[in-house]
């Protein structure tokens, strides 16, 4: 097997992974970022809307409003590095480096609000501040860095040796080699792939987070898996909700940014009734864990759950999603039909906030990290923040060791009778499994079926993973490995709190 090596090794090209990258090689690291996305817009950070939030009035109420979000269950510390560290990292990399157009009001930044902040602190462009970030982040890394950047380049398994890692198996164009590196960060992304409705692109199936649990990294909170409230319904606007990530043939849902909920928007069920203000004392604003469970029932009650936008300059305040929404048959001024769906892993692998794991030599950043700042439940334009926070802290952490060859086994494809569509019907029933059982309510006969059916499948895939070295037939086993770590940490805790809801059980998280 041919072999390549580097100092550092980032695996992911989304926030995360580009500020480890570029952290590292300022630090003068040698470092390679594997990605197998082909363009920025698969990456999971480019979907990101709403914006990233800083400190304005008072570190103070930022630290409240993330812990608060949390359910008591942040790691108050980390909440501390995260708020402090977070306009220092956006000046240093968004604005200085990368000069990334965030939206302005005269001589201001232009802050938004989103839910559950109490004040509006959030840098964005458009409602599309991923968009405006990815592609110059990647282009910079590529033309004004050393970093070299490996683009349709997945990332198969780590490569491990006495209770460290060593870098990992990559495959591109069909080619599977080891590359050996002295630090690895796991910049995956998230996990939405797993769902049938879900923010997320469908590269976001896992890998970093299975990788990781599979090489023996611990993981910790995967229960709390964050539902979007205001995704489009496409259930009510003709579309087959088919999830192909193509934004060209876009039948897909897509996210209703919480700004625009910030900018006034108004959720109203096919009533025609306003149902927040009755639920929480901050309405269409309350956290996101209480807006997607009353938008699930209203809908499933009424039959409908529409984003009201009549008060908000919606073309002007939000063109790009205007757009999208007229491409798809919906005019906004009749309002956007709207259901939840899956956005947000708030679990991952159990790292510092230095993204150090239980394993040597490997870090992990950005949604794939579990660093304990996000508790039970995220609060809002906190996780492209999280991302540029941790990921230039590791890429600090993941230099100055030289790569070290160990023994690798080598997998070869070898077995010509996979059926065809195999990995796309198993990817289906995850997602309707998952769906169906391991959603916005869980219950423990749920979990159980959901458990039986997704080791049955695991038990498929891995058949053919032992032999076979295609990117798809990986993304599935680490959907699978990621979807068991769920169904597993949702099974153990049968105390409802942020956004893990277990209906069969009445132990209720309160502060
Ligand atoms: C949104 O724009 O509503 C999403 C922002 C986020 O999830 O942080």
């Amino acid at each position: 097997m041919n072999a390549t090596d580097s100092e550092t090794l980032v695996v992911g090209g989304g926030i995360a992974g580009c500020a480890a990258a570029l952290e590292a090689a300022r630090a003068g690291g040698d470092v390679v970022l594997a990605t197998k996305a082909a363009r920025p817009e698969e990456t999971n950070s480019y979907w990101a809307q709403g914006g990233i939030a800083v400190t304005r009035s008072d570190p103070e109420t930022f630290r409240a409003d993330i812990i608060e979000a949390g359910a008591g269950a942040c790691d108050p510390d980390a909440v501390e590095t995260l708020v402090s560290e977070a306009r220092p990292a956006v000046e240093d990399i968004l604005i200085e480096t990368l000069d990334v157009p965030f939206d302005t009001d005269g001589d201001e930044f232009d802050y938004g609000r989103e839910a559950a902040h109490s004040e509006s602190r959030i840098l964005h462009v458009d409602a599309a501040t991923g968009a405006a970030i990815l592609p110059r982040f990647l282009a910079y890394l590529d033309e004004e860095t050393d970093v070299t950047v490996r683009e349709e380049t997945t990332a198969l398994d780590l490569v491990t040796h006495e209770g460290r890692v060593h870098g990992a198996l990559l495959e591109q164009d069909g080619a599977v080699s080891v590359h050996f590196a002295g630090g690895t960060v796991l910049a995956t992304g998230g996990i939405g792939a797993a769902y049938d409705r879900t923010t997320n692109p469908d590269s976001a199936t896992g890998d970093g987070i299975a990788m990781g649990a599979l090489a023996g990294a611990d993981v910790a909170d995967m229960e709390y898996v964050q539902f979007h409230p205001t995704a489009l319904d496409t259930a009510l606007v003709g579309s087959d909700g088919d999830r192909d990530g193509d934004e060209s043939d876009d039948t897909g849902t897509f996210l209703l940014s919480e700004a625009v909920r910030g900018e006034g928007g108004v959720l109203r069920n096919g009533d025609g009734e306003r149902f927040m203000p009755e639920i929480h004392p901050d309405g269409s604003l309350a956290p996101r864990d209480v807006v997607a469970g009353a938008v699930a029932s209203e809908r499933e009650r009424t039959g409908a759950v529409r984003l009201d936008v009549s008060e908000v300059a919606f073309d002007a305040s939000f063109p790009g999603l205007a757009k999208r929404c007229r491409e798809r048959g919906v005019d906004p001024e009749d309002g956007i039909p709207v259901a939840p769906a899956e956005h947000f892993c708030c679990g991952g692998l159990a790292a510092d906030m230095d993204g150090r794991t239980s394993l040597g030599r490997l870090f992990a950043a950005g949604e794939c990290a579990r660093t304990g700042v996000h508790g039970a439940n995220r609060l809002a334009s906190t996780s492209l923040l999280e991302g540029l926070v941790v990921g230039r802290r590791a890429g600090r952490q993941a230099v100055g060791v030289e790569p070290e060859a160990v023994e690798v086994s080598e997998p070869r494809d070898s077995d010509p009778d996979l059926p065809a569509r195999f990995a796309s019907e198993k990817a289906d029933r995850l997602r309707r499994t998952m769906t169906e059982y391991v959603g916005l309510e869980r219950t423990s006969d749920g979990l159980a079926r959901a458990a039986t059916s997704i080791r049955r499948l695991k038990g498929e895939v891995d058949a053919y993973t032992r032999t076979r070295t295609s990117r798809e037939l990986y993304e599935l086993r680490n959907a699978t490995v990621t979807a068991l770590l769920v169904v597993r940490a949702a099974t153990e805790n049968d105390e409802s709190r942020g956004c893990h809801h277990r209906s069969d059980t009445e132990v209720q998280y309160a502060d």
